[in-house]
């Protein structure tokens, strides 16, 4: 772009074509974005079928900060206005053309197809439509979003729309967080919660309408919810299915095979570097984007940069935006930039389709995303970078100038694009652990996995693993079938090894010290908190969480415990130094899992003594996840499939040599530099053998043991 002459004059997107063909008759319906045309003469015909709450919280967040306080009182005076430009607002979206089209559609055909680009108004205006139109007297309408940041900010934004308060007729539901009422008519939530509801409900009864959207994100649960609605709708005939995309790919084509596919292209040209990016450092800094810390570290970059600057150039408001951003943080991005102010919104994937953000004007694309993948051969997965697709990369250019002129910044050369990049983003369902979504789906009453009416089959070998790894959990018995072990490990929206571990505490008695384990375990974020400029502090204090133990797992618990002790105290987390959000977050999951514990009928006992039983109901889980300590002192092999592998600088572990323990158990691995295990206990050899006999043979830990450990500590006994 640095050397291209045509600058401003070109506005690829002036010729885009719209592709506005309606096929009501073959039931899919598709929309473009042209004449996205404001107009003045609109008279808000909905306005007085809304019930307008004056003044009520609109955003669900209940920490209230007194700054916030003066800005919401402002805030409230300019609501009715601001309620009204809402209405208005949803006028001009492409897809409000179509309204009587698609209800009409609706109404004639039970499954529909909807696929119209990013930004034009599906997620948030379809089940609005037909809640106009009276569906929920029938049942809710739920629409599924892949991304937890997604379902929230949908059901945010449609909240305000419809002038209600978050959670009452408009609600969402992620993992953990339930922000629905008995008044809740339209529900947005994550496909993982779609899947789940299943469980429950396995005719989805109170529902009138099951939007799956942005079916084009391939997300493991979207693509086995394809297969599921499609029974159900046979089912009940009163049911209506609404499939949203963004693109039309061959598995829609194939969900509706009779479609006729006739899309015109849409034409958009795009800047690539003209050369392999030369400022590495820049490009670099772009590309690191992916995870949050990642964009973390680019905001202080940028913020540092632009302060050099100072007034030479204007204002600069940068706005990150991930999944675990907290939820009060996130709607700073759809703030209106301030006049003669540019905002910069620092995104991983999640803008690609997920949510819109109005007036973005410039794209910048790395080219790289980070994603996750797993090894079927050695069970493990990691988050890789990798080049993006040709599907993502265009996506991505299309976040700009869609309300005006606009350019994409592509920090790879045309000829990669061309020649390097594939078409398409690889499913989930082809790189991931399937473990999870089997034991869902065997516990759906499906067992015959391998007949299962997937869309894009997962190749066989992941499907094995994840047999295999439930077998070894015990969660099927050996003529696959689901024990009564594996029915409770389903009732927890967690990975099977999590619900083992869960399971297993029973025997142990020490459930109560598990589900506070397990809840540290599932909060999104390090419940350590390390600023920058009291790490030494930070590292003291969390010290005294790892004192006279051995494992990230049981100082998890310590300082859950604690803080239990303190009363739940802000305070002692300050003092602390940890995240007081994670710890509510962890307060709330460990609550949910309470009531799950009730649910498979496992006793909440408490015995924070024994630490080996504690221990035990881990290893009970994670025993897959075992590794011992290699000559050097400092580095691990995996047992089972081996590997070389080493205690993430974040452990307790990490920080005194002297306290490694020569055998480990690990929660999770991750790749970054090296392959580092992160929660890492101490574990005895000889329990492998015990809990997990059909998994590890005696002979493998006592060899590793006698040659390995001197000490002759680990040696298992032989009877
Ligand atoms: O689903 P689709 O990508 O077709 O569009 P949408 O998510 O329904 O977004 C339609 C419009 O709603 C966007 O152009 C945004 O202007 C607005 N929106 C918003 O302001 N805040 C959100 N959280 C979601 C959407
Ligand atoms: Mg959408």
């Amino acid at each position: 772009y640095r050397d291209s002459k045509d600058g401003d004059k070109m506005n690829p997107f002036a010729e885009q074509e719209a592709w506005e063909d309606l096929q009501i008759g073959k039931a899919t319906l598709k929309f473009g974005s042209k004449n996205r045309k404001q107009s003045e003469d609109y008279n808000l015909v909905f306005e007085d079928q809304i019930e307008f709450i004056q003044g009520e919280v609109m955003d669900g967040s209940d920490v209230g900060h007194d700054d916030d306080a003066i800005q919401e009182e402002e805030e409230k005076s300019m609501a009715k206005s601001a309620h009204e430009k809402l209405l208005a607002d949803r006028k001009t979206l492409p897809v409000y053309r179509y309204r009587e089209s698609l209800l009409e559609a609706v109404e004639n055909h039970q499954v529909l197809i909807i696929v119209g680009e990013t930004g034009s108004g599906k997620t948030t205006q379809i089940p609005q439509y037909l809640h106009e139109a009276g569906y929920t007297k029938r049942g809710m309408i739920g629409c599924t979003q892949p991304r937890r940041v997604a379902a929230m900010s949908v059901a945010t934004r449609v909240s305000q729309e419809m002038g209600t308060k978050l959670g009452h007729e408009v609600g969402y539901s992620i993992r953990f967080e339930d922000c629905t009422s008995d008044k809740t008519v339209l529900k947005y939530m994550t496909d993982g919660m779609l899947l789940r509801q299943f469980l429950g409900q396995p005719d989805l009864k109170s529902y009138s309408v099951v939007m799956v959207d942005e079916a084009h994100e391939r997300t493991l649960s979207t693509d086995i919810l394809f297969g599921l609605v499609k029974d159900i709708a046979r089912l009940r005939p009163d049911l209506k299915l609404l499939i949203s995309s963004a693109t039309l790919d061959a598995r829609l084509l194939r969900f509706r095979s009779d479609f006729q596919n006739s899309r015109k292209e849409v034409s958009r040209r795009n800047k690539f570097t003209k050369a392999p990016e030369a400022d590495y450092l820049d490009a670099a800094i772009m590309t690191v984007l992916q995870i949050h810390e990642e964009i973390e570290t680019a905001e202080e970059i940028l913020k540092q940069r632009t302060r050099r600057l100072g007034s030479k150039i204007a204002e600069l408001i940068i706005c990150p935006i991930y999944s675990n951003l907290p939820s009060e943080l996130q709607s700073k991005i759809f703030k209106p930039t301030p006049e003669g102010a540019r905002k910069v919104v620092l995104a991983t994937n999640i803008a690609e389709t997920s949510l819109t953000i109005d007036g973005i004007k410039y794209v910048i694309d790395p080219g790289f995303v980070k994603m996750k993948f797993y090894n079927p051969r050695t069970g493990t997965e990691s988050l890789q970078i990798r080049p993006v697709s040709k599907a993502s990369a265009n996506q991505r250019a299309g976040r700009s100038g869609r309300t005006g002129p606009g350019k994409c910044f592509r920090l790879y050369t045309c000829d990669c694009y061309n020649n390097e990049l594939d078409d398409n983003t690889v499913p989930e369902m082809q790189r991931t652990n399937l473990a999870n979504v089997v034991l869902s789906l065997m516990s759906l009453g499906i067992d015959d996995l391998l007949n299962f009416d997937f869309m894009d089959p997962p190749p066989s070998e992941a499907l094995l693993k994840a047999l295999e790894l439930l077998f070894a959990l015990g969660a099927l018995n050996k003529h696959g079938e689901l024990t009564n072990v594996g029915r409770k490990m389903a009732e927890f929206p967690l990975d099977p090894m999590l619900s083992k571990m869960i399971v297993a505490s029973d025997k142990y008695k020490c459930s109560d010290e598990i589900i506070s384990i397990a809840a540290m375990l599932s909060v999104e974020n390090s419940v350590f908190y390390r600023p920058k400029d009291k790490q030494v502090h930070a590292d003291n204090a969390h010290l005294n969480f790892h004192m006279g133990h051995v494992g990230d797992h049981i100082a998890l618990l310590k300082v859950y415990s604690t803080w239990k002790e303190t009363n739940f105290s802000t305070q002692w987390c300050y003092e602390n130094y940890i995240q007081v959000r994670s710890m509510k977050s962890a307060r709330d999951i460990r609550g949910q899992l309470e009531g799950l514990l009730e649910r498979v009928e496992i006793e909440l006992v408490s015995n924070p003594g024994d630490l080996e039983a504690i221990k035990k109901s881990i290893t009970s889980g994670y025993f897959p996840h075992s590794a011992r300590m290699q000559k050097d002192g400092s580095s691990y092999r995996t047992v089972k499939h081996p590997q070389t592998v080493y205690i993430h600088p974040s452990s307790g572990l990490a920080k005194v040599k002297e306290l490694r323990p020569r055998w480990v158990v690990y929660h999770e691995l991750v790749l970054t530099s090296k392959e580092y295990m992160r929660q890492v206990s101490e574990l005895k050899p000889e329990w492998l053998v015990e809990l997990a006999p059909h998994y590890y043979q005696l002979k493998d830990v006592e060899d590793l043991a006698s040659k390995k450990m001197p000490r002759g500590k680990g040696r298992a006994s032989k009877d």
